[in-house]
């Protein structure tokens, strides 16, 4: 199969990707090219008690066609004890430098995930990808602001590199439960950003706490966009907060459960408020990454 989208990517140059010979479809609006691609495990790691990274290379150039922000569906593998049945969602923690190459951290959570944790280097995995859609990151933009905590730093981290490459400031919170578990490395890997951690452990990472960090440095400084991923809790403060800076966008990557990934299912719907226009949206399609303001957080059925 062979396809061409040609289309301008917020924040990054336009470009035209072309379907892998190998692709077996190539459908999805918000990316520009689906596909099965089958992997070879390159790496596989822990990096601390609870998430690991994992490395593949397959022969399409992911690298191209994978957006910060997107997502792969992963086919887990069945061990003696485990047949995960559905794919499980995984942001794109980073890409190359060679074509194939694309890089995961993942919590090892469940079923799929512990099936996963087993895969050997020298072994092989089928992925689907890329999906969703990706951040909003214009030139212009000055300084942003990124609030991660858990998985969010494996969603936002490729975030960095772009925004770090086009010369843009970047200021980093993060959270974690304790100093052990922050991952501060694993999120920079090498980026210069002005960063505050706060941590469960010693009541920084309240809700409270955290809104008045984050209005301080809003405050102290203007920043174009505000991104955030992996806490609910934050995410609702983050939208009260950023009502206060009418200037400062806000962008969140959502996290919710999936099954087909692509669109059909419907499983991953929620509600989203768009100044007045309720509507139901795929996050696995319309998102994940949505404006901050347009999400509802509780929705109450009957
Ligand atoms: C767009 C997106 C990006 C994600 N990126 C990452 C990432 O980069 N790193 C990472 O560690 N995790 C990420 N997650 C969460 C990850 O998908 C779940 O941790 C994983 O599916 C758990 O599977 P499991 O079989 O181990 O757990 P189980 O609890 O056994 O899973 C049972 C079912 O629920 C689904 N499920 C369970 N927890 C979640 C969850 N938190 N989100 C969505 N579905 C879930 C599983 O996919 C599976 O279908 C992401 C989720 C989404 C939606
Ligand atoms: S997971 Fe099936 S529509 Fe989103």
């Amino acid at each position: 199969m062979k396809a061409s989208i040609e289309k301008q990517s917020p924040g990054f140059a336009p470009v035209a990707l072309k379907c892998s010979s190998t692709a077996q479809h190539c459908f999805q609006r918000n990316a520009y090219s689906v596909a099965s691609h089958r992997c070879e495990v390159r790496e596989h790691r822990w990096v601390n008690d609870r998430y690991k990274y994992l490395k593949l290379t397959a022969k399409a150039d992911l690298a191209a066609a994978t957006k910060p922000g997107q997502f792969y569906q992963l086919k887990c593998p069945s061990t003696h004890d485990l047949s995960p049945f559905l794919l499980r969602p995984m942001s794109v923690y980073g890409v190359g430098p060679e074509a194939g190459t694309v890089e995961l951290l993942y919590n090892v959570t469940g079923a799929g995930t512990h099936a996963l944790s087993h895969l050997e280097v020298g072994g092989q995995m089928d992925i689907v990808g890329p999906l969703g859609n990706t951040f909003v990151l214009e030139p212009g933009f000055q300084r942003i602001m990124v609030v991660a905590r858990g998985v969010g730093l494996a969603t936002m981290a490729p975030l960095l590199q772009h925004a770090a490459k086009a010369g843009i400031r970047i200021t980093a919170v993060m959270s974690a439960r304790t100093p052990k578990d922050l991952m501060r490395d694993e999120f920079l890997r090498g980026v210069d950003a002005d960063v505050h951690c706060v941590f469960d452990s010693d009541g920084s990472s309240s809700v409270e706490a955290m809104e008045q960090l984050v209005r301080r440095l809003l405050g102290a400084e203007h920043h174009d966009v505000v991104y955030t991923c992996g806490s609910h809790r934050i995410l609702m403060r983050l939208q009260q907060l950023l009502k206060d800076f009418p200037g400062t966008r806000g962008e969140v990557a959502m996290e919710q459960r999936m099954a087909c990934g692509m669109g059909v299912c419907l499983s991953c719907v929620r509600l989203f408020d768009k100044d007045g226009d309720k509507k139901f949206l795929r996050v696995c399609r319309e998102g994940p990454v949505f404006p901050i303001s347009d999400v509802v957080g509780e929705v109450e059925f009957g």
